[in-house]
């Protein structure tokens, strides 16, 4: 069960918090699964305002936002991080790079005194790009590692269960 991150409990007793954002369910799955496996807290990214989730809107909306590096607006207060030692942070791939929320969260939030776990889920193509800008704009936060994953679901769990182990293995040894 994945407890609320503003609970009386985690707030005295966790330091790690899962941050993601999701349009299309890929990344909140394996976002949730990180969770329940560390004990964290689950935090999602939320923009003011929606992505399209079909069609050529979609693409042209999540697209631009991405390759144009645009420090979009998140819905406020952004999430109280304060208490945590660890961050996993949960992007999708947007046109070969991060995500434009949360790239504006890593430029809207000040990290530089957390580990950083960088997740990634793509279609199929690359994550270095994706992970140079989250490192880039992530500064001064130490990075712990990052992983990519291809469309996590259900259905792809034991395909990912040892890499899922092994990311939760490096956050426990350093939180
Ligand atoms: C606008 C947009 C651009 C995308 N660009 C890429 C890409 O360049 N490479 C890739 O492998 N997948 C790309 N994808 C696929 C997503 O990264 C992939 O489906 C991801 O798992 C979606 O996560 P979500 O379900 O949490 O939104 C793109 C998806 C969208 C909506």
């Amino acid at each position: 069960m994945v407890r609320q991150h503003n609970s009386w409990y985690t707030h005295y007793m966790n330091t790690v918090a899962v941050v993601f954002y999701s349009l299309e369910g890929h990344t909140k799955y394996l976002a949730e699964q990180l969770a329940e496996r560390l004990g964290a807290d689950l935090v999602p990214i939320q923009p003011k305002k929606t992505y399209p989730t079909k069609g050529f809107a979609k693409f042209f909306c999540a697209g631009r936002d991405a390759i144009l590096k645009w420090n979009i607006a998140l819905q406020q207060p952004l999430p109280e991080l304060e208490s945590y030692d660890t961050v996993v942070l949960c992007t999708p791939v947007w046109a070969g790079t991060t995500s434009a929320p949360v790239y504006s969260f890593l430029k809207q939030t000040d990290l530089s005194s957390k580990k950083l776990f960088l997740i990634a889920t793509c279609r199929g193509g690359s994550t270095k790009r994706c992970f140079e800008r989250m490192r880039k704009t992530a500064k001064g936060a130490s990075i712990l590692g990052e992983e990519r994953f291809v469309h996590p679901s259900e259905q792809t769990q034991e395909r990912d269960e040892a890499q899922i182990e092994s990311i939760c293995s490096v956050v426990q040894e350093h939180s």
